[in-house]
């Protein structure tokens, strides 16, 4: 690793400021534990499942990692708000279930009540601080209110670009990056960068924007690690950039509505999506897109992924994804700095020149 050093990695000791996201239906224990492997930090996506499927992930994410129950596993598991907060949910079991497990770390988002998460966290974590809670945003005001008020130890501030369900109209991240830390305090915690990241050379513009780290989701969907089936791999790999577009077609498809106001998701643009927006029958769409999925038709199923698809081409271990990105990414930063060759760097009173050395 390149030993590239930022507050995110010393907040939770990594080797290089690389995460990849909460992904429902997509991050298990596998890719978890293979992106924390590598020295990055990965996350398992509690998402719709089960405390018993979310045990077998733990368990798996343990056993490649090679950590003993009950001693700390440096992964962490992602909950959307909303799910937590449907009538009858067994929130606080759910939530238990990932500190009895003793993970590093719970992200937290798209949920009314994230607060009382937070607080329940905090309450029933082993020790003060022993789990950092990230919190993903989409805009300023979210930013400012989970910390200020949420006290939350990591923001991930998401731009328009990101793979999956974020804000129908948030901003990219070239400007929802500035924007937040402008007004955020210098102290504050770390700033990740969620949305479109395809390559280093878009983390290392992102870690000079002042990001303290990145988040990247359909990258890692190219992995043999994610639960994405071969079909939707296939179809990340073909699709070009255009075919990324924010709907709520597959949400009425597969009938997953609870989403909070202003949510929608990026997902690849195929029938399923067409039909929605000619406003075809309802029921219609939704046994087109139920027998899509029984037949594995790439032309009906749901694939959700970021505007930066159009850059990505082939199937890598998640490891390799991680070790390439944080290898491209210094190189970036150094040529970067090559831009600053002729600015006279002040040593011994004498004036040094880097570039008449070569
Ligand atoms: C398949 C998929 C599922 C996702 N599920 C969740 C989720 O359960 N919770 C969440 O906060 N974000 C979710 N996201 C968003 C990611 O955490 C992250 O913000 C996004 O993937 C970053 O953008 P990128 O995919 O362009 O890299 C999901 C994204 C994808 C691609």
């Amino acid at each position: 690793m390149s030993g590239i050093t930022t507050k995110f990695t010393q907040l939770l000791g990594l080797r290089t400021p690389i995460v990849s996201g909460v992904m429902a239906g997509a991050s298990g224990g596998a890719l978890a534990a293979e992106v924390t492997r590598a020295g990055g930090f990965g996350f398992i996506a509690f998402g719709y499942g089960s405390i018993e499927k979310f045990r077998s992930e733990v368990a798996l994410a343990r056993s490649i990692l090679k950590v003993q129950p009950q001693l700390p596993l440096p992964i962490g598991i992602g909950y959307l708000g909303w799910q937590l907060e449907l009538p009858n949910a067994p929130a606080e079991e759910c939530l238990s279930a990932a500190l009895d497990e003793n993970v590093q770390a719970i992200w937290l988002s798209f949920g009314k009540r994230l607060h009382q998460w937070i607080k329940y966290i905090r309450d029933h974590e082993r020790s003060a601080g022993a789990t950092k809670v990230f919190v993903q945003v989409t805009s300023v005001e979210e930013a400012l209110v989970a910390v200020n008020d949420w006290k939350v130890d990591v923001v991930i501030a998401q731009g328009t670009e990101a793979g999956g369900h974020g804000s129908s109209s948030g901003s990219t991240l070239l400007t929802l990056i500035p924007e937040i830390l402008a007004v955020l305090p210098k102290d504050g915690p770390p700033v990740l960068a969620a949305g479109g990241i395809a390559n280093g050379a878009q983390i290392a513009s992102l870690l000079t924007l002042g990001a303290s780290g990145v988040v990247l989701g359909t990258r890692f969907l190219l992995s043999p690690e994610s639960l994405y089936s071969n079909t939707q791999r296939q179809a990340i790999i073909t699709a070009r950039t255009a075919s990324s577009v924010r709907t709520m077609a597959f949400d009425h498809a597969r009938n997953t509505l609870g989403w909070p106001e202003g949510i929608d998701g990026r997902a690849l643009r195929n029938s399923t999506v067409e039909d929605f927006e000619k406003g075809v029958d309802i029921d219609i769409m939704r046994r087109k897109f139920v027998e899509g999925v029984k037949n594995d038709d790439p032309d009906r199923i749901l694939v959700w992924a970021g505007a930066g698809v159009g850059l990505m081409n082939r199937i890598q271990p998640a490891k390799e994804i991680v070790e390439e990105l944080d290898q491209e990414c210094s190189r970036s930063l150094r040529d970067a700095a090559l831009l600053l060759g002729t600015v006279s760097i002040h040593t011994n009173h004498k004036i040094y020149h880097p570039r008449s050395k070569i």
